[in-house]
């Protein structure tokens, strides 16, 4: 974890608040620093989405049947409330339950947020006292650890695999931390349940009913318990059919499920529209919070989504990136089969949806920014996030020989090119005596 800075370096003589010397040092301001460095360099690194298939065309038409509706229009430009636009929520509730309507929450379990990380950080602020425990897969979404991280949290890892967060493993963890007389502390399970970033994993039917008999017996136990369910990659699925969200499998759920969603990934990460469907309780005091912050989140951007959902726009954008990111995901695994399949100690897993692949590599290859790959690699002119950042650092050893590839942004022949790059790279680094 990073240390506060001390009284005398430069950042103490401006008073800075412990939260804010916390947040010192997140990755992904140094990830692109040195993508600037290298200007010819392949970016196999940001989860950007694909540039090429933004909806520019829906958005205009959406804009246009927006400006023609002079008093919409007016309702859009004005402020809204800080759970946002009540037309909105209930439209985004029937279209993203339309395949469970039982299970369809009420819009006012409903806030919207400027994209999910907002809504990420709402629930640390409103959840976490420095020391509360949050529980995450090992590897996990690291600006959420950071976001953690800032607040002061305890994160406590839990092994995964291709089926996401194994729950044996869950269980063991939960048992070791209440044998140390730290079950109070413990807040929250984070999952990102489908397709994740890093890993590309999504939980299993059967895992997420296992998670949700966990935390119903803990609590019955110890008390309140939530989990933090990030579906940010739910409509990036280009195989296999869709699993029921965690509240859908069991309603009784939806008193410690919180559930999030985000168009960033799906239709625009620019227009900032994300959302969580929270426990009842929880609303007002999420609500007191954002007031606060914000008091409410781009009313535009949520009257524009609205048009969007209305108007179908998004049923027929989806699948249209989901061929798109499925040809890159295919030249992603194409490429490591070719340049890295016959190297020992080199595996990677194969997702069936989302952005990313995850790379391990033999254990003694250092993957951070310290080693000798990322040198090479760089030298190279291909970029990568190092795995050892997805790690919350407890209860699981940090995999450094691990690494997240984003197939996301480059077209196909920039991943060849990339992926050759990188394997040229290890191939150089694996040479070197241990
Ligand atoms: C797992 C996960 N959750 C949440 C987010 C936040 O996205 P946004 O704030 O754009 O909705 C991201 C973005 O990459 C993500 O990967």
């Amino acid at each position: 974890m990073e240390q506060p800075q001390q009284p005398g370096s430069s950042e103490g003589s401006l008073a800075l608040s412990r939260r804010a010397q916390l947040a010192a040092g997140q990755p992904i301001g140094r990830l692109m620093a040195e993508a600037l460095k290298y200007p010819d360099l392949v970016s196999l690194a940001a989860g950007f989405v694909d540039n090429a298939t933004l909806p520019c065309d829906a958005t205009v038409r959406c804009l246009r049947q927006l400006s023609s509706d002079s008093s919409l229009l007016r309702k859009a430009l004005q402020y809204d409330t800080s759970a946002g636009s009540e037309a909105f929520r209930s439209t985004l509730m029937d279209w993203s339950y339309a395949d469970w309507p039982d299970a369809r929450p009420d819009p006012q379990d409903v806030i919207l947020t400027a994209g999910s990380n907002q809504f990420l950080h709402l629930l640390a602020e409103a959840l976490i006292d420095p020391g509360d425990i949050v529980i995450a897969a090992a590897p996990t979404y690291f600006v959420f650890l950071g976001t953690l991280r800032g607040v002061d949290a305890r994160i406590v890892g839990v092994h995964a695999d291709e089926d996401g967060m194994c729950m044996e493993a869950l269980e063991e963890q939960l048992q070791r931390i209440e044998s140390s007389g730290d079950a109070a502390r413990v807040k929250a399970i984070y999952t990102v349940t489908e397709f994740d970033n890093p890993a590309g994993s999504t939980l299993s039917l059967q895992r997420r009913q296992r998670l949700l008999e966990i935390v119903s017996r803990w609590r019955r136990k110890h008390g309140p318990l939530l989990i933090l369910s990030d579906n940010a990659y739910r409509l990036l699925r280009y195989q296999g059919e869709s699993l029921p969200p965690l509240t859908a499998i069991d309603p009784a759920s939806r008193d410690f499920v919180v559930e999030l969603g985000t168009f960033s990934k799906s239709f625009s990460p620019g227009i900032r529209v994300g959302w969580g469907v929270v426990p009842a309780p929880l609303v007002s005091h999420l609500l007191e919070m954002k007031s606060n912050m914000d008091f409410g989140s781009p009313h535009f951007s949520q009257v524009l989504m609205n048009e969007v959902l209305t108007t179908g726009e998004l049923d027929k954008h989806l699948p249209v990136i989901q061929a798109g990111y499925q040809a890159k995901l295919d030249a992603t695994l194409g490429a490591l089969d070719r340049e890295l399949g016959n190297v020992e100690g080199v595996s990677w897993r194969t997702p069936s949806g989302g952005l990313y692949v995850w790379l391990t590599l033999p254990s003694h290859v250092d993957t951070s920014e310290q080693g000798a790959l990322w040198k090479c690699s760089t030298e190279r002119g291909v970029l990568y996030v190092p795995g050892h950042y997805c790690f919350p650092g407890e209860g699981q050893p940090v995999g450094r020989n691990t690494i997240r590839l984003s197939f996301g942004v480059q077209p196909a022949a920039g991943i060849d090119e990339g992926i050759q790059r990188l394997a040229s790279a290890i191939d150089e680094v694996t040479a070197m005596p241990i």
